[in-house]
């Protein structure tokens, strides 16, 4: 096995068979262990957003943040494993550049074996682009980030920060309404957050709540600005009425 530790991170066995990495600055792993990273991924993000994108020529994506890259690279998988034909634009901002130079250790699962370039790639310069993908993983503050994107590019955003108690600047409604300028009217937000203040956040930004459940996985959420058909929506006006006091993180 290659070497990824060091004294920021360690890799950890999730338990669909897949590695993640524990973040000892952050106190937290990188993916549910007990989701697994891999299924994480591809149940919590990718299949949620593609149910509803699929069938464009192309699809522009915020991947909030790359950390160990599984969103981007399970989407890239998924397109490849279901022989879609957009073209796929993906952005990431990340903090963490020494993570990111050392994803080239970093032990990933086989279904990303025919990804070995575009890791390669990522990891030494940040950037990958062929005809069918363009991959920019921009170094710095999300925040910073998402509020130069230009407005309604994007058909998906996987929100996939640390814990809102851990980084709570990715999770407030501040942060969200920036998102709201840069996501299109009918596209679709992904998060393994349920937290009510995570619902609310988006919810009080205009956006419709859904719950993403399945057999196997813990509940996560999806967000429109659109109603959306495929998903069971969450009664937001229930919630509130129900906790009265309950509010959104804010900056
Ligand atoms: C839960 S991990 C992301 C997992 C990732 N989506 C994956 O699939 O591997 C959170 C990441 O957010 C990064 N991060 C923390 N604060 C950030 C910020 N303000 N801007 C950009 N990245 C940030 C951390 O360095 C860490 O890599």
């Amino acid at each position: 096995m290659k070497q990824f530790d060091n004294e920021l991170h360690s890799m950890v066995l999730s338990e669909d068979g897949s590695y993640t990495a524990y973040s000892k600055e952050y106190g937290e792993h990188y993916h549910s262990t007990k989701d697994g990273a891999l299924y994480e991924s591809l149940i919590k993000h990718v299949e949620p957003a593609f149910k509803i994108k699929k069938n464009q020529d192309e699809i522009n994506i915020l991947d909030i943040c790359f950390g160990l890259g599984f969103n981007t690279l399970a989407t890239i998988y998924y397109h490849k494993k279901n022989s879609l034909t957009s073209k796929l634009n993906i952005y990431s901002p990340e903090l963490d550049a020494s993570l990111v130079k050392s994803l080239i250790n970093f032990t990933y699962p086989k279904e990303f074996d025919e990804l070995k370039d575009v890791i390669f790639e990522l990891a030494n310069s940040r950037l990958y682009s062929d005809k069918n993908l363009y991959v920019e993983i921009f170094l710095g503050d999300a925040r910073e980030y998402v509020r130069g994107l230009a407005p309604q590019k994007f058909d998906i955003v996987y929100q996939d920060a640390f814990s809102p108690s851990s980084n709570p600047a990715l999770w407030t409604k501040e942060y969200f309404g920036d998102i709201k300028k840069c996501i299109k009217n009918d596209g679709v937000l992904t998060t393994y957050s349920i937290a009510l203040a995570t619902r609310l956040a988006l919810y009080e930004n205009g956006f419709n709540i859904y719950i993403n459940s399945g057999e196997g996985f813990r509940d996560a959420t999806v967000a429109s600005l659109c109603e959306l058909n495929e998903f069971l929506e969450v009664d937001m006006k229930h919630k509130i009425s129900c906790n009265p006091d309950a509010k959104p993180l804010r900056d």
